[in-house]
């Protein structure tokens, strides 16, 4: 496994296509060099390539994690009410809510998890970060902090999620506290990782809720299928149906370079290099997960072939 890993990084490290997210202004500062492949088993077996020390914002790698913090918290039904489970074939800033219903159409989509970030139990900002940080220091199995930069930057630039935040305030779907929903959301698109914190994350899923390193419970088993699920169908926005016919697996692209990938009860992928294609995702992630879904057999759909 060690050695198909930095097989892997040898061999897509040449590749130079695709660009920095520069958007929000601070990450354009990311170095297009920086490349790291990990690899955790749902065992907790840890294998990492490159440079998996790397630090770097999770963007929306975060939407599912939260989604199931709002899971635990109002339950499947009161989430389902707010939010759908439709993809939409749209790109993840498309401003678009369900005609019928006002609901955005997935909690993938940047509306979808900005109304899921209003989902967070707390008595407060401060207690709702707090809970939603210490959710994800235990999916990573370590204390978590975030960049300070990338937050701002995100708060000062991002009047298109406004937008949507103000569209969905319109039609009642979220409360009128605007700017503390948007800051709870840029704030969990600025929250920092390694690639290997993004394959423990994606082992956690993969092991049922539970961090293999740890033991800790990160979601309740219930609910790692409904995060599974949409982040299967909805995770790549409109690059997700050639996703699961190419890859086959669960998976979550960030702008900030990030990617991982689910395979159920066997084990967690992460990913980071900077240079996204146009729909955001890193363009080397692409390619390994492709890779590492076929070297190993992971398609969902592989059916061992007997006789
Ligand atoms: O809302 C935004 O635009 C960013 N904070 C996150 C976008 C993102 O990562 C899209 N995924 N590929």
């Amino acid at each position: 496994m060690q050695e198909l890993l930095e097989e892997l990084h040898q061999r897509y490290l040449p590749l130079r296509e695709g660009k920095l997210a520069d958007y929000i202004p601070e990450l354009a500062k990311a170095n297009p060099d920086h490349f790291g492949i990990s690899l955790v088993t749902a065992e907790g077996q840890v294998y990492q390539a490159g440079d998996f020390e790397r630090k770097f914002t999770i963007q929306s790698i975060s939407k599912p994690f939260v989604y199931g913090i709002a899971l635990e918290d109002y339950g499947r039904e009161e989430v389902l009410r707010r939010v759908g489970v439709e993809p939409t074939g749209d790109p993840f800033n498309s401003i678009t809510l369900d005609e019928k219903s006002k609901r955005p159409f997935n909690p993938m989509v940047n509306a979808g998890a900005i109304a899921t970030s209003n989902l967070i139990r707390g008595t407060g900002p401060a207690d709702r970060l707090n809970r939603l940080m210490q959710v994800f220091s235990t999916y990573v199995g370590h204390d978590i902090s975030a960049d300070m930069s990338v937050f701002l930057s995100e708060r000062s630039t991002g009047h298109r999620n406004r937008a949507m935040a103000h569209l969905m305030l319109n039609f009642q779907m979220i409360g009128s506290n605007v700017e503390e929903i948007l800051d709870l959301y840029f704030q969990q698109c600025s929250l920092l990782v390694t690639s290997t914190d993004l394959a423990s994350m994606a082992a956690t899923l993969a092991n049922g809720g539970v961090n293999p390193a740890t033991e800790r419970r990160a979601l309740a088993n219930e609910y790692v299928r409904d995060l599974l699920s949409v982040m299967f169908t909805c995770g790549l926005y409109d690059f997700s149906g050639e996703w699961a016919y190419r890859v086959g697996l669960p998976a979550k692209s960030g702008v900030g370079g990030g990617m991982l990938a689910v395979a159920p009860g066997k084990l967690g992928i992460g990913i980071y290099s900077p240079l996204l294609d146009e729909r955001g995702t890193s363009v080397r992630a692409i390619q390994v997960c492709q890779e590492l879904s076929s070297r190993l057999g992971l398609h969902l759909f592989d059916v061992p072939f007997t006789l």
